[in-house]
Protein backbone atom coordinates (compact mmCIF):
# COMPACT_ATOMS: atom_id res chain seq x y z
CA UNK A 1 0.00 0.00 0.00
CA UNK A 2 0.88 3.30 -0.95
CA UNK A 3 1.57 5.66 1.92
CA UNK A 4 0.53 9.34 1.94
CA UNK A 5 3.45 11.38 1.65
CA UNK A 6 3.50 14.81 3.76
CA UNK A 7 4.19 17.61 2.14
CA UNK A 8 4.04 21.87 2.90
CA UNK A 9 1.02 22.24 1.10
CA UNK A 10 -2.43 22.12 2.26
CA UNK A 11 -4.35 21.16 -1.27
CA UNK A 12 -4.44 17.35 -2.51
CA UNK A 13 -6.17 17.82 -6.08
CA UNK A 14 -6.82 13.84 -6.93
CA UNK A 15 -6.89 11.36 -4.69
CA UNK A 16 -7.48 7.28 -4.22
CA UNK A 17 -10.33 6.60 -1.56
CA UNK A 18 -12.79 4.02 -1.85
CA UNK A 19 -12.02 2.65 -4.82
CA UNK A 20 -12.77 5.67 -6.06
CA UNK A 21 -11.13 9.00 -8.06
CA UNK A 22 -11.46 11.82 -5.48
CA UNK A 23 -10.97 15.36 -7.03
CA UNK A 24 -10.86 19.06 -6.30
CA UNK A 25 -13.60 20.56 -8.89
CA UNK A 26 -11.24 23.33 -10.07
CA UNK A 27 -14.11 24.79 -11.88
CA UNK A 28 -15.54 26.57 -8.26
CA UNK A 29 -12.30 27.15 -7.29
CA UNK A 30 -12.06 29.94 -5.78
CA UNK A 31 -15.02 30.75 -4.93
CA UNK A 32 -15.65 26.76 -3.03
CA UNK A 33 -13.44 23.90 -2.66
CA UNK A 34 -15.28 21.70 -3.71
CA UNK A 35 -14.55 17.51 -3.94
CA UNK A 36 -16.30 15.44 -6.59
CA UNK A 37 -15.79 11.15 -6.55
CA UNK A 38 -15.82 9.15 -9.87
CA UNK A 39 -16.70 5.60 -9.80
CA UNK A 40 -16.44 5.85 -13.46
CA UNK A 41 -13.30 6.10 -15.80
CA UNK A 42 -15.85 7.99 -18.31
CA UNK A 43 -16.70 10.59 -15.63
CA UNK A 44 -12.93 11.15 -15.06
CA UNK A 45 -12.47 11.54 -18.58
CA UNK A 46 -14.73 14.06 -18.75
CA UNK A 47 -13.23 16.14 -15.17
CA UNK A 48 -9.87 16.41 -17.43
CA UNK A 49 -11.83 17.58 -20.29
CA UNK A 50 -13.74 19.86 -18.52
CA UNK A 51 -10.79 21.28 -16.40
CA UNK A 52 -12.46 19.72 -12.98
CA UNK A 53 -8.76 18.86 -13.06
CA UNK A 54 -5.60 20.28 -15.03
CA UNK A 55 -2.10 20.54 -15.27
CA UNK A 56 -0.03 18.06 -17.12
CA UNK A 57 1.28 16.48 -13.78
CA UNK A 58 -2.36 16.25 -11.83
CA UNK A 59 -3.84 15.05 -15.47
CA UNK A 60 -1.20 11.93 -15.82
CA UNK A 61 -2.30 10.90 -12.36
CA UNK A 62 -5.68 11.63 -13.07
CA UNK A 63 -5.71 9.01 -16.12
CA UNK A 64 -3.43 6.32 -14.36
CA UNK A 65 -6.33 6.23 -11.63
CA UNK A 66 -9.11 6.22 -14.19
CA UNK A 67 -7.56 3.20 -15.81
CA UNK A 68 -7.84 1.58 -12.39
CA UNK A 69 -11.42 2.38 -12.05
CA UNK A 70 -11.97 0.76 -16.01
CA UNK A 71 -10.11 -1.91 -14.39
CA UNK A 72 -12.27 -2.47 -11.51
CA UNK A 73 -15.62 -1.47 -13.62
CA UNK A 74 -14.55 -4.39 -16.45
CA UNK A 75 -16.49 -7.86 -15.89
CA UNK A 76 -13.82 -9.67 -17.80
CA UNK A 77 -12.84 -13.32 -16.67
CA UNK A 78 -9.70 -13.38 -18.50
CA UNK A 79 -6.38 -11.21 -19.18
CA UNK A 80 -7.15 -10.72 -22.39
CA UNK A 81 -10.83 -9.53 -22.11
CA UNK A 82 -9.26 -6.97 -19.05
CA UNK A 83 -6.89 -5.92 -21.36
CA UNK A 84 -9.14 -5.03 -24.43
CA UNK A 85 -11.63 -3.58 -21.75
CA UNK A 86 -8.48 -1.17 -20.73
CA UNK A 87 -7.53 -0.23 -24.22
CA UNK A 88 -11.06 0.64 -24.34
CA UNK A 89 -10.42 2.88 -21.70
CA UNK A 90 -6.95 4.34 -22.61
CA UNK A 91 -7.96 5.98 -25.94
CA UNK A 92 -11.33 7.78 -24.45
CA UNK A 93 -8.91 9.26 -21.80
CA UNK A 94 -6.21 9.75 -24.24
CA UNK A 95 -8.50 11.78 -26.22
CA UNK A 96 -9.24 13.81 -24.03
CA UNK A 97 -6.72 17.00 -24.46
CA UNK A 98 -3.72 16.61 -26.45
CA UNK A 99 -0.20 18.55 -25.30
CA UNK A 100 0.17 17.88 -21.88
CA UNK A 101 2.81 14.58 -22.15
CA UNK A 102 2.26 13.37 -18.75
CA UNK A 103 -1.19 11.79 -19.92
CA UNK A 104 0.59 9.63 -22.28
CA UNK A 105 3.14 8.85 -19.38
CA UNK A 106 0.24 7.85 -16.86
CA UNK A 107 -1.60 6.00 -19.48
CA UNK A 108 1.30 3.80 -20.80
CA UNK A 109 2.80 3.21 -17.25
CA UNK A 110 -0.50 1.65 -16.25
CA UNK A 111 -1.15 -0.27 -20.03
CA UNK A 112 2.58 -1.50 -19.60
CA UNK A 113 2.16 -3.06 -15.40
CA UNK A 114 -1.25 -4.68 -16.89
CA UNK A 115 0.33 -6.31 -19.92
CA UNK A 116 2.36 -7.83 -17.16
CA UNK A 117 0.37 -9.18 -14.84
CA UNK A 118 -1.23 -12.95 -14.63
CA UNK A 119 -4.48 -13.41 -13.78
CA UNK A 120 -7.36 -10.67 -13.48
CA UNK A 121 -7.86 -10.14 -10.01
CA UNK A 122 -4.00 -9.67 -9.69
CA UNK A 123 -3.96 -7.10 -12.61
CA UNK A 124 -6.57 -4.86 -11.31
CA UNK A 125 -4.70 -5.07 -7.50
CA UNK A 126 -1.28 -4.02 -9.67
CA UNK A 127 -3.26 -1.33 -11.41
CA UNK A 128 -5.07 0.32 -8.36
CA UNK A 129 -1.38 -0.16 -6.55
CA UNK A 130 0.62 1.30 -9.52
CA UNK A 131 -1.48 4.14 -10.00
CA UNK A 132 -1.54 5.07 -5.76
CA UNK A 133 2.16 5.08 -6.12
CA UNK A 134 2.32 7.50 -9.06
CA UNK A 135 0.17 9.67 -6.96
CA UNK A 136 2.74 9.08 -3.87
CA UNK A 137 5.69 9.68 -6.14
CA UNK A 138 4.60 13.30 -7.73
CA UNK A 139 4.18 14.66 -4.32
CA UNK A 140 8.05 13.05 -3.58
CA UNK A 141 9.26 14.05 -7.06
CA UNK A 142 7.71 17.89 -6.59
CA UNK A 143 9.85 18.06 -3.58
CA UNK A 144 12.48 16.95 -4.56
CA UNK A 145 12.12 19.14 -7.71
CA UNK A 146 11.67 22.18 -5.29
CA UNK A 147 14.67 22.11 -3.46
CA UNK A 148 16.90 21.80 -6.29
CA UNK A 149 15.20 25.05 -7.67
CA UNK A 150 14.99 27.00 -4.32
CA UNK A 151 18.88 27.17 -4.80
CA UNK A 152 18.25 29.73 -7.46
CA UNK A 153 16.10 31.66 -5.54
CA UNK A 154 17.23 34.50 -3.21
CA UNK A 155 16.16 36.28 -0.32
CA UNK A 156 13.71 38.48 -0.93
CA UNK A 157 13.33 37.60 -4.65
CA UNK A 158 10.16 38.41 -6.34
CA UNK A 159 9.31 35.60 -8.17
CA UNK A 160 6.60 35.56 -11.52
CA UNK A 161 4.89 32.97 -12.58
CA UNK A 162 2.17 32.19 -15.07
CA UNK A 163 -1.13 30.10 -15.24
CA UNK A 164 -1.15 27.32 -12.19
CA UNK A 165 1.56 25.06 -12.00
CA UNK A 166 1.14 24.48 -7.97
CA UNK A 167 -0.54 22.18 -6.02
CA UNK A 168 -3.58 22.37 -8.13
CA UNK A 169 -1.62 21.13 -11.19
CA UNK A 170 -0.26 18.42 -9.44
CA UNK A 171 -0.97 15.79 -6.90
CA UNK A 172 0.05 18.34 -4.82
CA UNK A 173 2.83 21.27 -3.79
CA UNK A 174 3.22 21.88 -7.20
CA UNK A 175 6.12 22.04 -9.81
CA UNK A 176 6.77 26.30 -10.10
CA UNK A 177 5.15 26.94 -6.57
CA UNK A 178 6.85 23.75 -5.51
CA UNK A 179 10.14 25.95 -5.95
CA UNK A 180 8.20 29.06 -4.54
CA UNK A 181 6.89 26.70 -1.50
CA UNK A 182 10.65 25.19 -1.09
CA UNK A 183 12.41 28.18 -1.24
CA UNK A 184 9.56 29.58 1.57
CA UNK A 185 10.25 26.83 3.90
CA UNK A 186 13.52 27.37 3.96
CA UNK A 187 13.42 30.70 5.33
CA UNK A 188 13.57 32.98 2.36
CA UNK A 189 11.43 35.72 2.27
CA UNK A 190 9.91 35.43 -1.24
CA UNK A 191 7.13 37.57 -2.80
CA UNK A 192 5.05 36.07 -5.95
CA UNK A 193 3.66 37.71 -9.06
CA UNK A 194 1.24 35.86 -10.80
CA UNK A 195 -0.62 36.70 -14.18
CA UNK A 196 -4.25 36.65 -14.34
CA UNK A 197 -3.93 34.09 -17.44
CA UNK A 198 -6.32 34.83 -20.04
CA UNK A 199 -8.90 33.37 -20.95
CA UNK A 200 -9.43 30.74 -18.20
CA UNK A 201 -7.86 32.36 -15.69
CA UNK A 202 -5.62 29.87 -13.59
CA UNK A 203 -3.84 32.51 -12.26
CA UNK A 204 -6.37 34.59 -10.78
CA UNK A 205 -8.60 31.72 -9.48
CA UNK A 206 -6.01 28.88 -9.04
CA UNK A 207 -2.57 30.21 -8.33
CA UNK A 208 -4.07 33.13 -6.31
CA UNK A 209 -6.25 30.78 -4.11
CA UNK A 210 -3.77 28.15 -3.46
CA UNK A 211 -0.58 30.66 -2.31
CA UNK A 212 -2.79 32.56 -0.20
CA UNK A 213 -4.10 29.57 1.25
CA UNK A 214 -0.89 28.85 2.19
CA UNK A 215 0.35 32.16 3.00
CA UNK A 216 2.51 32.96 0.67
CA UNK A 217 2.92 36.80 -0.35
CA UNK A 218 1.27 36.42 -3.59
CA UNK A 219 -0.17 39.97 -5.92
CA UNK A 220 -1.99 39.30 -9.31
CA UNK A 221 -1.29 41.46 -12.07
CA UNK A 222 -3.29 41.37 -15.50
CA UNK A 223 -1.54 39.59 -18.49
CA UNK A 224 -1.29 43.04 -20.10
CA UNK A 225 1.03 44.09 -16.84
CA UNK A 226 3.77 41.76 -17.34
CA UNK A 227 6.32 44.48 -19.29
CA UNK A 228 5.40 47.39 -17.39
CA UNK A 229 6.39 45.03 -13.86
CA UNK A 230 9.56 43.88 -15.10
CA UNK A 231 10.34 47.14 -16.90
CA UNK A 232 10.11 48.82 -12.99
CA UNK A 233 12.36 46.00 -11.50
CA UNK A 234 9.65 44.61 -9.76
CA UNK A 235 10.44 41.18 -10.79
CA UNK A 236 13.64 39.09 -10.28
CA UNK A 237 13.01 35.78 -11.37
CA UNK A 238 10.19 34.07 -13.41
CA UNK A 239 9.34 30.28 -13.26
CA UNK A 240 7.11 28.42 -14.76
CA UNK A 241 5.68 24.77 -15.45
CA UNK A 242 5.42 22.71 -18.65
CA UNK A 243 3.45 20.64 -20.32
CA UNK A 244 5.87 19.11 -22.63
CA UNK A 245 9.24 19.33 -22.88
CA UNK A 246 11.11 18.23 -26.38
CA UNK A 247 14.82 17.14 -25.98
CA UNK A 248 16.22 20.05 -27.68
CA UNK A 249 14.59 22.17 -24.95
CA UNK A 250 11.91 23.62 -26.49
CA UNK A 251 8.79 23.80 -23.59
CA UNK A 252 5.07 23.66 -23.88
CA UNK A 253 3.13 25.59 -21.76
CA UNK A 254 0.41 27.92 -21.38
CA UNK A 255 -0.25 30.65 -23.43
CA UNK A 256 1.38 33.72 -23.11
CA UNK A 257 4.50 31.89 -21.46
CA UNK A 258 6.35 32.62 -24.95
CA UNK A 259 5.42 36.52 -23.99
CA UNK A 260 6.75 36.31 -20.20
CA UNK A 261 9.81 35.19 -21.93
CA UNK A 262 10.56 37.45 -24.54
CA UNK A 263 9.80 39.78 -22.19
CA UNK A 264 11.93 38.60 -19.27
CA UNK A 265 14.71 38.29 -22.01
CA UNK A 266 14.68 41.98 -22.83
CA UNK A 267 15.06 42.78 -19.19
CA UNK A 268 17.68 40.35 -18.65
CA UNK A 269 15.25 38.72 -15.60
CA UNK A 270 16.39 35.06 -15.30
CA UNK A 271 13.32 32.81 -16.77
CA UNK A 272 13.28 29.21 -15.27
CA UNK A 273 10.56 26.68 -16.05
CA UNK A 274 10.20 23.42 -13.49
CA UNK A 275 8.80 20.30 -14.89
CA UNK A 276 9.30 16.44 -13.51
CA UNK A 277 10.91 13.71 -15.79
CA UNK A 278 7.26 12.13 -16.95
CA UNK A 279 6.90 15.97 -18.74
CA UNK A 280 9.23 15.17 -21.24
CA UNK A 281 8.87 14.26 -24.58
CA UNK A 282 12.45 12.94 -26.16
CA UNK A 283 10.79 11.71 -29.45
CA UNK A 284 9.21 14.46 -30.94
CA UNK A 285 9.77 18.00 -33.04
CA UNK A 286 8.33 21.37 -32.36
CA UNK A 287 6.17 20.65 -35.01
CA UNK A 288 4.85 17.45 -34.23
CA UNK A 289 3.22 18.90 -31.10
CA UNK A 290 -0.77 19.63 -31.07
CA UNK A 291 -1.77 22.81 -29.62
CA UNK A 292 -5.04 22.43 -27.94
CA UNK A 293 -7.91 25.02 -30.02
CA UNK A 294 -10.37 25.62 -27.12
CA UNK A 295 -14.05 27.30 -27.61
CA UNK A 296 -14.13 30.50 -28.77
CA UNK A 297 -16.39 31.43 -25.99
CA UNK A 298 -13.63 31.46 -23.39
CA UNK A 299 -12.19 34.91 -25.31
CA UNK A 300 -16.12 36.55 -26.42
CA UNK A 301 -16.82 36.87 -22.54
CA UNK A 302 -15.73 37.40 -19.37
CA UNK A 303 -17.41 34.71 -16.94
CA UNK A 304 -21.17 34.82 -18.01
CA UNK A 305 -20.45 38.24 -19.17
CA UNK A 306 -20.65 38.20 -23.38
CA UNK A 307 -17.59 41.23 -24.11
CA UNK A 308 -16.97 40.50 -28.14
CA UNK A 309 -19.66 41.32 -30.93
CA UNK A 310 -22.00 38.54 -31.88
CA UNK A 311 -20.03 36.33 -34.66
CA UNK A 312 -16.76 37.45 -34.22
CA UNK A 313 -13.71 34.54 -35.38
CA UNK A 314 -11.30 33.42 -32.54
CA UNK A 315 -8.24 31.79 -32.51
CA UNK A 316 -7.66 31.04 -28.78
CA UNK A 317 -5.25 28.14 -28.57
CA UNK A 318 -4.32 27.18 -25.53
CA UNK A 319 -0.92 26.56 -25.40
CA UNK A 320 2.71 28.21 -26.59
CA UNK A 321 6.14 27.13 -27.51
CA UNK A 322 8.85 29.01 -25.87
CA UNK A 323 12.38 28.10 -27.51
CA UNK A 324 15.56 27.34 -25.50
CA UNK A 325 17.68 30.62 -25.91
CA UNK A 326 14.83 32.41 -23.78
CA UNK A 327 15.31 29.79 -21.34
CA UNK A 328 17.64 30.41 -18.11
CA UNK A 329 17.57 26.39 -16.95
CA UNK A 330 14.94 23.66 -16.31
CA UNK A 331 14.48 22.55 -13.19
CA UNK A 332 13.50 19.47 -12.69
CA UNK A 333 14.13 16.40 -9.61
CA UNK A 334 17.27 15.07 -10.90
CA UNK A 335 18.94 18.10 -11.10
CA UNK A 336 18.66 21.66 -13.60
CA UNK A 337 19.28 21.36 -17.05
CA UNK A 338 21.20 24.10 -18.91
CA UNK A 339 22.14 24.93 -22.16
CA UNK A 340 23.32 23.16 -24.48
CA UNK A 341 19.65 21.49 -23.61
CA UNK A 342 20.11 18.29 -25.81
CA UNK A 343 22.83 17.45 -23.78
CA UNK A 344 21.96 18.49 -20.33
CA UNK A 345 18.57 17.11 -20.73
CA UNK A 346 20.25 13.71 -22.03
CA UNK A 347 22.29 13.43 -19.00
CA UNK A 348 19.24 14.41 -16.50
CA UNK A 349 17.36 10.54 -18.33
CA UNK A 350 20.99 8.91 -18.12
CA UNK A 351 21.12 9.61 -14.52
CA UNK A 352 17.66 8.48 -14.26
O1 LIG B 1 -4.86 24.26 -19.44
P1 LIG B 1 -4.20 23.88 -18.18
O2 LIG B 1 -4.71 24.61 -16.98
O3 LIG B 1 -4.16 22.38 -17.97
O4 LIG B 1 -2.68 24.33 -18.37
C1 LIG B 1 -1.76 24.09 -17.36
C2 LIG B 1 -0.41 24.62 -17.62
O5 LIG B 1 -0.14 25.16 -18.67
C3 LIG B 1 0.63 24.37 -16.56
O6 LIG B 1 1.57 25.41 -16.53
C4 LIG B 1 1.36 23.06 -16.88
O7 LIG B 1 0.45 22.01 -17.07
C5 LIG B 1 2.30 22.69 -15.80
S1 LIG B 1 1.48 22.17 -14.36
C6 LIG B 1 2.60 21.71 -13.19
Amino acid sequence: MAEQTKNHSSLRTVDWKDNKVVMIDQTKLPKELVFVEFSDYRQVANSIKTLVVRGAPAIGVSAAFGLALAALQSKATTKDELLKDLETARKILFETRPTAINLKWGLDKIMQVAKQGTDVNQIKELIINTAKKMAEEDIKINMMMGKNGSELVNDNDTIMTHCNAGALATVAYGTALGVIRAANDSGKKIKVIATETRPVQQGSRLTAFELKYDGIDVSLIPDTAVGYTMAKGLVNKIVVGADRILRTGHVFNKIGTYQVALIAKQHKIPFYVAAPLSTFDLKSNPEDVIIEQRNGREVTGLGDKKTAPEGINVINPAFDMTPPELISGIITEKGIAKTPYNESIKKLFEAN
